[in-house]
């Protein structure tokens, strides 16, 4: 794409099979994409928005970025690390009062240098306190880059456009048929990147969206228009819903996990040595052996999209040991 970009991962991130996992749950190939492993602080699948958002901030002349989202954002963590390397200055603005004691995405954030503010605003209207402080700063004189919570915008779903044509390049040794992709989704920008690369490649996998946070009807409405948005920025036409699925996997909650759920992190963790946070890569692991449980017949992909540091609260799971 003729997009400015700033690099900031190691890519391609490895794409491998888990032969001893498909072995345990008597599956078919099932393969990992390890976007946990893309080498920017604790980013994971989020380096790749950001190598977008961060070059487009640039080119466009702005010294200061801001962004927000929730206390525990993995997103707001590796912009304030972007921003950093960029050269540029950070605003977090975060939802909710002020914690005890910060997050290590937050901490990290601060130790980086990013200006943190609390707001106690309903987690849906920060977009919009984000685009009124980036003007303020803007009447102050500054020239501000504003960026929706998780990126969530046609310049950063390219991300997960170019993640794409990524996976695409890495298939065709492994020599497998045309897998089902499973990919967590929380603001939706990595799932519409990857609906808006694969219809500019003209792959045909499956793809599945394990939404974590928000109901059905409003993440798909979400994916498919910001999908629309990537795809125009890459001349294409806005792609079709064909071969796409969006599954609820909100059960208890945002980041709550049952106990089948930590059994099969257990079963991972045993098995192969990888660990899946609570919050996205437990829940995209519990589809993946759901698809495995009804007779799924395609090679299965599961993005492993990072979100380590919430990986150390599944520690304090008893179900894990044993
Ligand atoms: C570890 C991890 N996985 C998946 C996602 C979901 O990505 P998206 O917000 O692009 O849907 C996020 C978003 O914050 C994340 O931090």
């Amino acid at each position: 794409v003729g997009r400015p970009r700033r690099c900031l991962a190691l890519l391609p991130t490895p794409l491998h099979r888990l032969h001893a996992l498909e072995a345990v749950l008597g599956s078919g190939p099932i393969l990992l994409k390890r976007d946990d492993l893309v080498g920017f602080g604790l980013a994971g699948n989020k380096a790749r928005p950001l190598e977008f958002l961060l070059g487009d901030a640039l080119s466009s002349g702005a010294d200061v970025l801001v962004t927000g989202g929730a206390p525990g954002s993995n997103f707001i963590g590796a912009a304030a690390l972007a921003a950093r390397v960029g050269g540029l200055q950070c605003e977090l603005l975060v939802a909710g009062p002020v914690p005890q004691r910060l997050p290590v995405t937050l901490e990290l954030a601060r130790q980086c240098g990013a200006e943190l503010s609390f707001v106690e605003v309903p987690r849906e209207d920060l977009d919009r306190v984000i685009v009124d402080r980036a003007a303020e700063l803007g009447r102050l004189g500054a020239s501000a880059y504003a960026v929706v919570r998780g990126g969530a915008n046609p310049v950063g779903a390219l991300g997960f456009a170019m993640a794409a044509a990524e996976l695409a390049d890495q298939l065709p040794p492994l020599d497998l048929a045309d897998p089902t992709v499973v990919l967590p989704t929380g603001s939706g920008a990595s799932l519409a990147g990857l609906i808006a690369g694969r219809a500019a490649i003209g792959a045909t996998w499956q793809v599945v969206g394990v939404s974590v946070s928000r109901p059905l009807t409003a993440i798909t409405a979400d994916v498919h228009a910001l999908a629309a948005g990537c795809a125009a920025l890459l001349d294409a036409p806005a792609p079709g819903r064909d071969g796409v699925r969006i599954v609820d996997a909100t059960g208890l909650g945002f980041g709550r996990l049952t106990h089948r759920d930590v059994r099969r992190v257990r079963v991972a963790l045993h098995a192969e040595g990888v660990l899946f946070d609570a919050t996205y890569g437990a829940k995209a692991l519990g589809v993946l052996v759901d698809l495995v449980d009804a007779g799924e017949q395609r090679p299965i992909v599961l993005w492993h999209t990072g979100g380590l540091p919430s990986a150390m609260k599944l520690l304090a799971e008893p179900g894990l040991v044993g």
